[in-house]
């Protein structure tokens, strides 16, 4: 027997799940799931066989002619949640699991009407990456393990259900007042891409591949923003491949979200802080289309190698975003990244093993642990090697990287030997060990610069000498660039530089989201009180998680915004996600060791 996954009780020596069919009512007068879900496994399994999961209300465990079979549900481990040993007196390729979701369910944050944009309707969402998909399917949860399904929702009548799935049509039950959603996912996925949503939602197309969807109060605002992912898709495809998935649709969540996208195949969820007006914000779209080659296709084999998900991403959105918006765009990207790797460093110790890009994770859950190191430090290693065999090479590279390992999952050992195949002695030359196994940024990392960086850059460095951006120059930023400058500004500020920030940048009334969490964290952190209410008005509205933290954070500064971040902290954590409460409630205990 062998667990090579730190973060499953999958046992190699045990056949995989092939397939499942599964069903779901969801009752959202109890906030629970009634479900019921037939495994089927590649092979026969013989003796017993062991799966993942989490908080789940076993009710009864069958083969498929109705022959009860014996199981047991181990003790909660904090950070895998319960093995579920099922007992098989004679070898079978099926077994079907009847089971209730309770509303703790990890994977899952139920909404009250009052977080929705229309108020009438409650919505619900899955959020299954890295490891909560055992909290919603007894399985395999492993991304070793690649499964297709099909499954059927039933919501109430008023209600829509959406897969990241194809849909297989729905069928109405007037009496009861309830509709079924079917559908069927054929392309084979890690158990973490599994996800659903419900809610008051309506779509619109936007290309001959994808369609938004969102609630109807926001969905035009959605489409515009969105108009130009068929032209995403085509530049993807010209890099990295024929798109695989079929369909690349958008669901715009709640502001409750977490993340800011996830790149549920064929349907990517996303934040609606995204939504600009001004398509400013849509790198997020390109980075989750990205997963649709470097993360779906191939995939990490387990959390300790997420760098070869993320790494590859980031880097694969910048060659898009240079084909899109030009090399400007892709250095400002870069920019911003480096800054945020340089934070995650600052966050963990330069010497924290967090901060290498294969980490070891056994008893650490990944949601603990999540930063920017596997993205940034990730992009900037393939950078180097781009740097360093050409681009056209390493292009070919990708391509062939990805035709070979197309939907299997992967460590970094063999990511390394199909490097070194393709450039022999590429590793010792650029110290890939290093990059790959030690902490911190390495001597070489590669320099990402232009003029116009430089040009930012100095200006906002110029600030602490009272050196500050005239009209024009502000006028001529775009979103990046103001990004770039803001937050290379030195932080605590005075009152009357934040004063002057705030006149000058209109400040008042921006309501790009990025601006916005980075004007607010200056002003946290320099106990800037005419910001107060817009403090508490996003923090008490947006739950992505990227922005949360670094608010908060600020808010330890000084005895005054403590004060207000607990406040805000009780008054909305039970409205909270799961993930984002956790976040936050860290950020606070960390006040009082100063
Ligand atoms: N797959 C991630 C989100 C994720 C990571 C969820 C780990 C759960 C565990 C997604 O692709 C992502 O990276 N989103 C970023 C966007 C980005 C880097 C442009 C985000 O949410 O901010
Ligand atoms: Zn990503």
């Amino acid at each position: 027997m062998a667990r090579r996954d730190p973060h499953s009780y999958y046992d190699d020596a045990q056949p995989k799940i092939a397939s499942f069919d599964l069903e779901f009512r969801v009752d959202f007068g109890k906030k629970r799931l009634a479900a019921k879900v037939k495994l089927s496994l590649e092979s026969e399994v013989k003796g017993v066989l062991h799966l993942d999961s989490r908080d789940l209300k076993i009710n009864n465990v069958s083969l498929e002619d109705g022959t009860q079979l014996k199981y047991k549900l181990h003790p909660k481990d904090p950070v895998l949640g319960s093995l579920f040993e099922i007992e098989f007196d004679s070898p079978s390729k099926n077994v079907v699991v009847e089971y209730e979701v309770p509303e703790n369910a990890s994977a899952l944050q139920w909404l009250n009407p009052s977080q929705t944009k229309g108020k009438s309707q409650p919505f619900l969402f899955s959020q299954c990456q890295a490891i909560h998909a055992r909290s919603l399917v007894p399985l395999q949860d492993s991304p070793a393990v690649r499964v297709t399904y099909t499954a059927s929702i039933t919501v109430p009548a008023a209600l829509t259900a959406v897969m990241a799935a194809g849909s297989a049509g729905t069928s109405e039950d007037p009496v009861k007042g309830e509709k079924t959603h079917f559908f069927k996912m054929p392309q084979p996925i890690p158990p973490y891409l599994f996800a659903f949503a419900a809610g008051r939602i309506a779509a619109k197309e936007v290309g001959p591949r994808t369609r938004v969807w969102a609630e109807p109060e926001v969905l035009d605002k959605a489409a515009y923003e969105f108009e130009e992912t068929e032209n995403m898709i085509r530049e993807a495809e010209a890099l990295f491949g024929p798109y695989e998935w079929e369909r690349f649709d958008l669901l715009v969540l709640p502001p409750s979200f977490p993340y800011g996208g996830m790149e549920n195949p064929r349907l990517t969820f996303l934040t609606p802080t995204l939504i600009a007006g001004d398509r400013s914000l849509v790198a997020v779209v390109v980075h989750e289309l990205a997963h649709s080659w470097t993360g779906n296709l191939v995939t990490n084999a387990n959390a300790e190698h997420f760098w070869i998900n993320e790494g590859f991403t980031v880097w694969a959105e910048r060659r898009i975003l240079e084909k899109l918006y030009g090399s400007e765009a892709a250095v400002m990207s870069y920019a911003q990244g480096f800054s945020s790797l340089r934070g995650a460093l600052d966050r963990f110790g330069a010497d924290s093993p967090f901060t290498c890009l294969v980490t070891r994770l056994e008893g650490v859950s990944p949601d603990d642990v999540f930063s920017e190191v596997p993205y940034e430090k990730g992009c900037l290693f393939l950078r180097l090697l781009e740097d360093t065999v050409s681009r056209p090479s390493w292009d070919r590279f990708i391509r062939a990287y990805i035709e070979k390992y197309r939907f299997t999952s992967i460590e970094t050992a063999e990511l390394r030997s199909f490097i070194e195949k393709h450039f022999p002695g590429i590793m010792e030359k650029v110290g890939g060990d290093e990059w790959l196994l030690s902490p911190g940024i390495p001597g070489n990392c590669p320099q990402v610069q232009s003029q116009r960086l430089e040009f930012i850059s100095n200006l906002s460095a110029a600030f602490k000498h009272g050196t500050y951006p005239s009209s024009a120059e502000i006028s001529a930023m775009n979103t990046s660039e103001k990004l770039v400058y803001l937050h290379g500004l030195g932080r605590p500020l005075s009152r009357e530089e934040c004063a002057w920030l705030e006149t000058n940048f209109e400040l008042k009334s921006v309501s790009n989201s990025e601006i916005l969490c980075e004007w607010l964290t200056i002003a946290a952190s320099s106990d800037y009180e005419p910001a107060f209410p817009k403090i508490r008005a996003f923090l008490s509205e947006v739950g992505r998680m990227k922005y949360l933290r670094p608010i908060y954070k600020a808010m330890a500064n000084s005895e005054r915004t403590r004060a207000l971040a607990s406040e805000i902290y009780s008054a909305t954590k039970d409205s909270l996600h799961q993930l984002s409460a956790n976040v936050i409630g860290q950020e606070i205990e960390k006040y009082g060791k100063g």
